[in-house]
């Protein structure tokens, strides 16, 4: 059922795309498409174990998390030097703004890299410079949220915490990803405390292929502020209350959910039902160059697929990013005036 004052199907297409928006999940490292992949590892001498771009996209078949996680941890191998984590995050800033982003709140993996023996250090100056780049070249801003790797021990989340003390103005928040079940929120129970004693906001991935329980424990455990994913939240209607009343943002990734098999197509994708419940969902694009789009491609294909989303639906996703975001309140409403210049104008038009 489509509301009376829906447009046709490519202009809603049009609408989605020029809307200006925020973006709150996504992986830096997850936008290191193929061809920097291939630019990065002639640059740096470092031998890929697939020949051409082709060839790795064709590895781009994954079952589940973590054989995604295998091959994204690989990919972001490439990335030694400081101007590599300048170029991957310019690229992603580049494009992010060519999708209307207006800003985005980008997480980042230290353990991936510092394991290998790259400093805390080189990661942050290359991200920071360019998120300051960008803010003068494009109008684009972004914050960074750190993330512990949660199949590591909390012993290895606060070596990374203490890394990262010399940096803190550059870090937002922390956030928790990488294998999720087996691996709950309280494990990191300790470092997220101290991490939000230093003032840092607090986020978690939490049912994506874990049960609401999860989700639970992020909130109490961890004292997350948003739930990274959060889609089986559907599974405990008590949870769905909580969520809706509480406001608790739900950063839901389309075609992550639907290329790691959470759902066996978009059309089956709840990210209409998750609305409808009145939950404060935003629509991102988790890894977007492993999962064949950005945030632009989310929104289009489960619009596509969902017959349940509007020009209604469109404008509350834009809203709920704003307000969703760690952003000034300033910030916010200039958005959401710059929103209404857009949806003013489509006003009649269906
Ligand atoms: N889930 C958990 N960890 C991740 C993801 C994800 O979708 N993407 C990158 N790291
Ligand atoms: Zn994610």
């Amino acid at each position: 059922m489509h509301a009376p004052d829906d447009l046709s199907r490519p202009r809603l297409a049009t609408l989605l795309r020029t809307m200006p928006k925020a973006e709150l999940h996504v992986h830096i490292e997850g936008t290191l498409e193929p061809e920097l992949i291939f630019a990065l590892a002639r640059r740096n001498g470092v031998t890929l174990p697939h020949p051409d771009v082709e060839s790795l996209r064709r590895a781009y078949a994954f079952q589940d998390l973590q054989s995604f996680l295998d091959i994204y941890y690989a990919g972001a191998g490439v990335l030694l030097r400081e101007e590599d984590f300048y170029d991957m995050a310019m690229a992603y800033l580049r494009r992010a703004a060519a999708d209307n982003v207006v800003h985005a709140e980008i997480f980042f993996d230290p353990q991936t890299h510092t394991m290998r023996g790259v400093e805390f250090g080189t990661v942050i100056q290359g991200l920071a410079r360019a998120r300051h780049d960008a803010r003068q070249a494009l109008g684009i801003s972004s914050e960074l949220i750190m993330c512990f790797l949660r199949h590591l021990p909390e012993e290895s989340a606060f070596e990374t915490l203490a890394a990262a003390l010399p940096y803190r103005e550059h870090i937002l928040g922390v956030g928790l990803d990488s294998g999720e079940v087996g691996n709950p929120p309280e494990k990191f129970a300790n470092v997220f405390r101290r991490c939000r004693e230093l003032g840092w906001h607090a986020v978690a991935h939490a049912g994506e292929e874990g049960p609401p329980q999860y989700i639970w424990n992020a909130l109490y455990e961890l004292k997350a502020e948003r739930i990274d994913h959060g889609v089986r939240c559907l599974d405990d209607p008590r949870l769905v209350a909580y969520l809706a009343e509480h406001r608790i943002p739900l950063t839901v990734c389309p075609l992550s959910n639907v290329m790691l098999k959470v759902y066996p197509s978009m059309a089956q994708h709840t990210v209409a039902e998750l609305l409808e419940a009145g939950l404060c969902v935003t629509v991102n694009s988790d890894d977007p160059a492993y999962f064949g789009g950005y945030v632009n491609e989310n929104l289009v294909a489960c619009f596509e697929a969902l017959p349940g989303l509007g020009v209604r639906e469109a404008r509350q996703l834009a809203l709920n990013s704003f307000e969703a975001s760690f952003a000034p309140e300033g910030d916010k409403e200039a958005w959401r005036r710059r929103l209404d210049g857009v949806f003013g104008a489509t006003e009649n038009a269906g």
